[in-house]
């Protein structure tokens, strides 16, 4: 009797897990293959440092447009340096060629500043963030060394006192958001 229901058990153990195999399989594959998106979803801290390793995680320079219109190393102004190029990801991007007026939450862009002699001077990044600073359109600033040096973070009055001549343009000099 004993046996019996042993070996029931056992087979009927067997007959769930072999039915039960392509079920968790499914669910394991499902999640490797959800994995990589939901990391690239998960934006940084408002932290320079964190901005950083988002930025080296999600390899800008590959995976980033360009600033619509610009190329590499173009002409800057004081105070960003000689020669420009700025990288904008996919929520910047879409609210610079879709004329948006403003950019959403969301939206990074990094623009690395060069000496004359084309040598990398620094990052300097605007992020924004919903609800970090409402009284000047919820900008996270960074200024960043070439390897990652944190030169100034959060809300840089120092960008700010001169960004906010672009009040209209959401803070932003380089190109119009709305025409
Ligand atoms: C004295 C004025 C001034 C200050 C201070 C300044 N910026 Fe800018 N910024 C500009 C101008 C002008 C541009 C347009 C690019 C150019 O022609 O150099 C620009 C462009 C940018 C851009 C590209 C998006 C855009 O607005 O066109 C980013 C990002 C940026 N600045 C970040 C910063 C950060 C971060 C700081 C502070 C650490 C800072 N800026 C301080 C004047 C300034």
């Amino acid at each position: 009797m004993l046996k019996r229901l042993l070996g029931m058990s056992l087979c009927c153990g067997l007959v769930l897990a072999v039915a039960c195999a392509p079920a968790e399989e499914q669910a394991a594959e499902q999640a490797m293959e959800e994995a990589p998106a939901a990391m690239q979803m998960q934006l940084p801290d408002t932290t320079a440092a964190a901005v950083w390793s988002y930025l080296q995680q999600e390899d800008y320079r590959a995976n980033w447009g360009m600033w619509p219109g610009k190329g590499k190393l173009y002409t800057g102004r004081d105070p960003h340096g000689a020669l420009l190029t700025t990288y904008a990801n996919a929520a910047a991007l879409g609210a610079l060629t879709g004329k948006a007026g403003s950019m959403p939450a969301g939206a990074i862009i990094v623009k690395e500043n060069f000496m004359p002699d084309s040598s990398l001077a620094a990052l300097t990044v605007m992020y924004k963030v919903d609800g970090y600073d409402p009284a000047n359109n919820n900008w996270f600033w960074a200024k960043l060394g070439p390897a990652g040096g944190v030169q100034v973070e959060g809300r840089g009055q120092g960008c700010i006192a001169c960004h906010a001549a672009q009040r209209a343009n959401d803070f932003v000099f380089t190109s119009s958001l709305s025409q």
